[in-house]
């Protein structure tokens, strides 16, 4: 059937629907309503909603499932009483796998590994979809410039060129194939736009970016994603110029379907189209109704402001009926295009489900993903431990088996290992205490004799995630004391560390070495043992600066240079931009991570040094593995623009290769550059460049590379 017939049918379906009907296509609601005695078990929420049975029956999609058999009991009950029979569509938040768990996405973020972040959308699709799940809504495209924001931990970090590239990988892991396909999904990128940028980290917090801000930095990401084949977009529940996302036409509007030319189906967040009451943005749900459909909010995610007041709206001609045509058909065109019509039931399968979910080959890959999610940040040469050493294994992630990490609702932390688990063979002495009084003499002994300490660190899952910010990014419950206390026993520390977003590592950068690990997921524990000794050699990189004191954020590497920048080799002005008590720079920069053999670069030679619109520049650095084991490199190229119309960033990551080499082996690496890469945004999203001098930095991270210049000229005379 060609697309045209396919359009047609939709309009002819569309017309056979009454205002009602059609509005209930933009509610979305839990599947308890469906599964519950409405009655009885969901009388508060119904009446909270104020909703009944037959509003509930028009709904035209489902938040969250838990089993295909749910699945297929609360469709089924849901087509037997609907009149129009179209069936529900079932979304859910498969962020970093369904039952196998991969890396929580920051850790992802690390891998600088695009086809790894597809192939675990690719499985984790696979595995959710056999639950009759349509739609995830992953990835976060939002960029992450404050550590104390909890949802740090849902993205790929600060940069805009590396989210983007990782979030636009997922999408097409998601919907690999075609929405159709029994095995995928499709994906919804949230939360549009700016949600990051929440002032002082603190979630639901005001957002106020400038518009040059949001078009060069912010918005890439989503835009990225959106090329990729996201059919979804989800709105964000902060403001943007005062005006809550989800009913901001300059957003749904003017950005998404004028100038991106989208016609992805928007979807509130939870809630977040009844909360512009609280923003002091409308009056009640009835002015609600009016500014979201009227901005271009499709889908209304848990409230009901749509499915009480959007008729009658209509009847006085407050809005406009076309509104509500344009939004539906979009739904029934998801709808039809993920194959609902043909197959209600579409993927739910119970058998595939039981074979599928945990298999071999997902956590192979899990543990294939986990192996360069990790980010090795200090090592003396204390790593790879020999076989023969005795450890000591102590800390509150001794033996704990929550290291899968947050949003992973289908995950379950039992059936994994804790450190302990897979280390038992080789631990002389165990305790999972951080705090020092709680160690014996004899414990105290334990640990002076064992060649090794290794102190399993870090922050509770559950301190990062959706309304999870913490003013205090330290390792909680005293971690620096206890680390204090153990190296004045042993000085040999090995430190491992959990968490979700980046904390201050003042402290425990004192340690023989030091892994950061985020959350890695349903393999987290073997592959940490196969990293201490040396069978993984690390090779993640930070997606995001970890800063040295609270007061430094924001911080972030591709910043701008001001009009007083701090020169280390001029200390003696006093009237630059710098803080009297600590440096401006992180403790760990942006694209940083060791590995267990070292890189040399070297011969960074480029095609032009005048380089004109026209042409590409070619980039070639040398690499060499000089170290005595193969090792991945994460090869990085950053732009300076020198001179424009507005200020540019000092640095800023156009490219990245993930390169393997024996030890030994050179590879001459090579980037291609055109003049989009060159171009910047300006405040009404318009693209432009300026000629005049570039320099070019390729390195292991943002501030250790080669560096050389190019002019970008009109033409060659
Ligand atoms: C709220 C979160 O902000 C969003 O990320 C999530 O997808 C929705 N809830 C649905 O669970």
């Amino acid at each position: 059937m060609n697309k045209k017939t396919e359009e047609i049918e939709i309009r002819t379906l569309l017309k056979t629907l009454t205002t009602k009907e059609k509005i209930g296509q933009l509610m979305q609601l839990a599947p308890f309503f469906f599964i519950h005695d409405l009655e009885v078990e969901v009388a508060g929420p119904l009446r909270e909603l104020n909703l009944d049975a037959d509003k509930i029956y028009l709904s035209g999609s489902i938040l969250g499932v838990g089993s295909p058999e749910e699945m297929i009991r609360v469709q089924k009950k849901y087509l037997e009483r609907s009149r129009h029979k179209i069936p529900l569509l079932f979304m859910a938040d498969v962020i970093h796998g369904y039952k196998t768990i991969f890396p929580v996405p920051i850790a992802l973020g690390a891998t600088f590994h695009p086809e790894l972040a597809e192939l675990t959308a690719r499985i984790s699709a696979r595995e959710a979809s056999t639950s009759g799940i349509h739609v995830t809504f992953s990835p976060m495209a939002d960029l992450a410039r404050d550590p104390r924001w909890g949802r740090v931990v849902e993205g790929f970090g600060e940069d805009p060129y590396l989210t983007g590239t990782m979030a636009a990988s997922m999408v097409k892991g998601y919907q690999k194939g075609g929405i159709n396909q029994d095995d995928a999904l499709a994906s919804c990128i949230k939360h549009f736009a700016g949600y990051g940028a929440s002032e002082a980290g603190r979630d639901y917090n005001t957002v106020d970016l400038s518009r040059i801000a949001l078009f060069s930095d912010y918005l890439e990401p989503y835009k990225r994603a959106l090329d990729a084949g996201a059919r979804l977009v989800m709105t964000s529940f902060n403001t943007l110029d005062r005006i809550p996302a989800t009913i901001n036409p300059f957003l749904l509007r003017t950005v998404l379907r004028e100038k991106w030319n989208s016609g992805a189906v928007t979807i509130s967040d939870y809630d977040s189209l009844g909360q512009v009451k609280a923003h002091g943005v409308a009056h009640d749900d009835r002015e609600i109704a009016k500014k979201g459909l009227t901005a271009g909010l499709d889908i209304e995610m848990a409230s009901s402001s749509y499915i009480n007041h959007l008729e009658e709206l209509i009847q006085t001609n407050e809005v406009d009926e076309s509104l509500l045509d344009e939004a539906v058909l979009r739904v029934l065109q998801l709808k039809k295009d993920i194959g609902l019509f043909e197959n209600p039931y579409k993927g739910a399968n119970p058998n595939k489900h039981q074979s599928i979910v945990l298999s071999k080959e997902h956590l192979d890959l899990s543990y294939r993903v986990a192996k360069e999610s990790a980010v090795l940040l200090e090592n003396d040469g204390i790593l790879p431990l020999s076989n023969d050493v005795s450890i000591a294994l102590v800390g509150p992630y001794a033996n704990n088996k929550s290291v899968i990490g947050p949003w992973s609702w289908h995950g379950k932390r039992d059936l994994h290992n804790s450190l302990y688990d897979v280390l038992k063979d080789r631990v002389s002495f165990t305790h999972t205490s951080a705090d020092i009084e709680d160690y014996s003499k004899e414990d105290k002994a334990k640990l002076q004799t064992a060649s090794i300490v290794v102190l399993a660190l870090g922050e509770p899952d559950y301190f990062s995630g959706e309304a999870h910010s913490r003013s205090d990014i330290s390792l909680p419950d005293h971690q620096d004391d206890f680390f204090q206390a153990i190296r004045s026993i042993n000085p040999n520390t090995v430190v491992i560390l959990f968490n979700g977003r980046p904390l201050l590592l003042n402290q425990v950068k004192e340690s023989r070495a030091l892994l950061e690990c985020f959350f890695l997921g349903s393999m987290s524990s073997e592959v940490i043992k196969d990293i201490l000794y040396g069978i993984v050699n690390p090779s993640g990189k930070l997606p995001i600066s970890f800063p040295r004191a609270v007061g430094q954020i924001p911080l972030y590497y591709n910043h701008l240079n001001t009009g007083r920048p701090y020169h280390v080799e001029n200390k003696s002005n006093e009237y630059v931009s710098k803080y009297m008590d600590v440096v401006n720079t992180p403790l760990y920069p942006f694209g940083y991570g060791l590995s267990y053999t070292q890189f040399f670069y070297d011969n960074l030679t480029i095609s032009n040094e005048i380089l004109c619109p026209d042409e590409t520049l070619h980039v070639s650095v040398n690499l060499t593995n000089i170290g005595q084991v193969k090792g991945q490199e994460v090869v990085q190229l950053y732009l300076r623009d020198h001179v424009a119309r507005v200020s540019r960033p000092i640095q800023e990551l156009k490219r990245f290769q993930k390169i393997e080499l024996q030890s030994n082996e050179t590879k001459m690496i090579h980037f291609y550059l055109t003049i989009s890469d060159l171009q910047y945004s300006m405040e009404d999203g318009e693209m432009v460049y300026d000629q005049g001098l570039f320099t070019v930095m390729v390195g292991s991270s943002s501030t250790d590379y080669l560096e050389t210049t190019f002019t970008l000229k009109e033409s060659h005379k």
